[in-house]
């Protein structure tokens, strides 16, 4: 689906959508346009008494015979004023939705006479948002497709003040829309088309021309670097391991990172020999939805010129099972020295993070780590399917991960983790134990294990988004399948964290930072 804004002079034809606020009223393009249709819209107001104006209402109006105008879509909008970005978002997906579903292939919505503390311009722009987010599709595979069934909406105008200003509006959500079809995309791809080579392929050709650098490592150089827990997990596997680095410097003339991203790229999650109940398994092809993420932030940061040094890390691995498969309590040893006893193979993603964090800790010293991974089912049985969790000791941190999170819609829930969960991974021959022995608060147990793999100066904290990575049903704002979830929430941590601080003079920000992880450190 295209989009485009046009000046306030377009004529108005064809499809055309309409805002109207609470109580029926009507803004200045409507009343307008219901004398040219000689009080048409009025009169269907009337007739439809349910149709009040509130926010998310749609009603249908057709059948004039003296205009270029169609049809009319009346939108609800409700209180204008009180109206917020999300309002926005998730009209415009709505509009989309309704137009999809009555089989129209263009359309006008009228912006420019829309009051709210935004400008018009930039209201447009944030329905565009909501109108491509929901207008995702995954159709690679589908050879007998009917007309029908294919979304009809090919193009979107939104007639706005200045066409101009609101595509310099747009560009703040282009590259997001980029970086959040492209983690669709990478979740939604089936295990024999993504594994780790095919991801490394997809993402260097998806970040041609962006200033990214991109760095893949393989198995041999791994083994080199001793990421024994990691490998450990593609022992199985016919298919190469790799960790991906992405490099992204907004800020020229600094050396170091700011922040490091890490994420969970399980291309195929079987469980290994602690083998998955077969029935739902195919979900696992979504075990790679943390890397997603993270390619996708990088994506973003980079396409906007985010004023922010981050570097972004994946470790891609298939957990599959073959003679050469990890045996329950096979002892590896990890990049940090520390030996690691593999109790259960199911819990692979810890190991492939925990090498690859203590490789980004090393290499890079950023001050900030934040992962993502789909890391466990016990995060869904505490939080369901509408919350990531957050893990972290570092209240500041994970305040400001809640923040992005309330901001974004890509909600994320603190919960607990201690140095009395950490005892339960003792084990008897090796550092540590992927699993608690004794059970319970599975997640809580993951982000301890991760812990251990945190270097003293990094201010760190998990974000585990088992729940969260696909949707099983369509939501007002998103279609069933991948969801894209920590694409937005990473882009505006970085907003908020990061690019705020390079706007305060040197000195001032450099001590706050410095006050406040000593402040928050154990
Ligand atoms: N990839 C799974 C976690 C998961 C479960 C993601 C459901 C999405 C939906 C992870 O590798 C796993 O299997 N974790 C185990 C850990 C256990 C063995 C300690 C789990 O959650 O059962
Ligand atoms: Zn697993
Ligand atoms: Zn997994």
């Amino acid at each position: 689906m295209n989009f485009r804004f046009t000046n306030a002079d377009t004529a108005l034809k064809g499809t055309v959508i309409l805002p109207v606020a609470e109580n029926n009223s009507f803004m200045p393009i409507g009343k307008a346009l219901n004398t040219a249709l000689k009080g048409a819209l009025q009169k269907a107001v009337k007739a439809q008494t349910r149709f009040t104006g509130q926010n998310g209402q749609v009603l249908v109006v057709n059948g004039f015979t003296h205009n270029n105008v169609d049809q009319v879509i009346l939108l609800g909008v409700g209180d204008v004023k009180a109206l917020q970005d999300a309002d926005f978002q998730r009209l415009g997906a709505i509009i989309t939705a309704q137009l999809n579903q009555m089989g129209v292939a263009r359309a006008q919505v009228v912006v420019h006479d829309i009051e709210n503390k935004s400008k018009n311009t930039k209201i447009a722009a944030t329905m565009a948002f909501g109108a491509k987010l929901k207008s995702y599709r995954f159709d690679n595979y589908k050879t007998k497709m009917t007309k029908e069934q294919k979304p009809s909406l090919v193009q979107l105008d939104f007639v706005v003040s200045s066409r101009a200003e609101a595509q310099k509006d747009w560009k703040a959500f282009s590259g997001l829309t980029e970086g959040i079809y492209l983690a669709r995309d990478l979740v939604t791809e089936p295990p024999n088309k993504i594994y780790a080579e095919k991801f490394v392929e997809r993402v260097r050709q998806s970040l041609k021309g962006l200033p990214i650098r991109v760095k893949a490592l393989n198995k041999a150089q791994m083994e080199k670097l001793g990421m024994g827990a990691l490998l450990s997990v593609n022992n199985a596997s016919g298919r190469e391991p790799y960790t991906l680095v992405f490099e992204y410097k907004g800020l020229k003339n600094k050396k170091s990172f700011d922040l490091a991203l890490v994420g969970k790229g399980v291309t195929f999650d079987t469980g290994g020999i602690s083998i998955k109940p077969g029935m739902n398994m195919w979900d696992m092809k979504n075990d790679m939805a943390g890397a997603a993420a993270v390619t996708g932030a990088m994506r973003a940061l980079a396409h906007r010129g985010a004023k922010a040094n981050v570097v972004g890390i994946v470790g891609l691995v298939e957990n599959v099972i073959s003679e050469n498969a990890t045996l329950p309590s096979d002892v590896v040893t990890s990049m940090s020295g520390q030996t690691i006893e593999v109790l259960n193979t199911d819990a692979e993603g810890r190991l492939v993070l925990a090498d690859i964090m203590w490789y980004v800790q090393q290499t890079y010293k950023p001050q900030i780590m934040l992962d993502a991974a789909t890391l466990t089912g016990a995060v869904i049985m505490a939080l369901s399917d509408k919350y990531a969790g957050v893990f972290g000791e570092d209240d500041v941190l994970v305040n400001d991960v809640l923040r992005a999170g309330k901001e974004t819609g890509d909600a994320v829930w603190h919960l607990p983790m201690g140095a009395a969960l950490d005892r339960q991974l003792d084990s008897h021959i090796a550092d540590v134990a992927n699993i608690s022995v004794t059970g319970g608060a599975g997640a809580s147990t993951g982000a301890v294990f991760l812990k251990r793999f945190v270097q003293e100066k990094t201010r760190w904290a998990h974000i585990d988004m088992a729940g969260m990575a696909w949707s099983k049903s369509p939501s007002v704002m998103n279609p069933a399948g991948a969801s894209g979830f920590g694409v937005r929430l990473f882009d505006q941590f970085v907003r908020n964290v990061l690019e705020k601080e390079t706007v305060k003079p040197k000195k001032t920000a450099a001590k706050k930072t410095a006050k406040t992880s000593a402040k928050t450190k154990r």
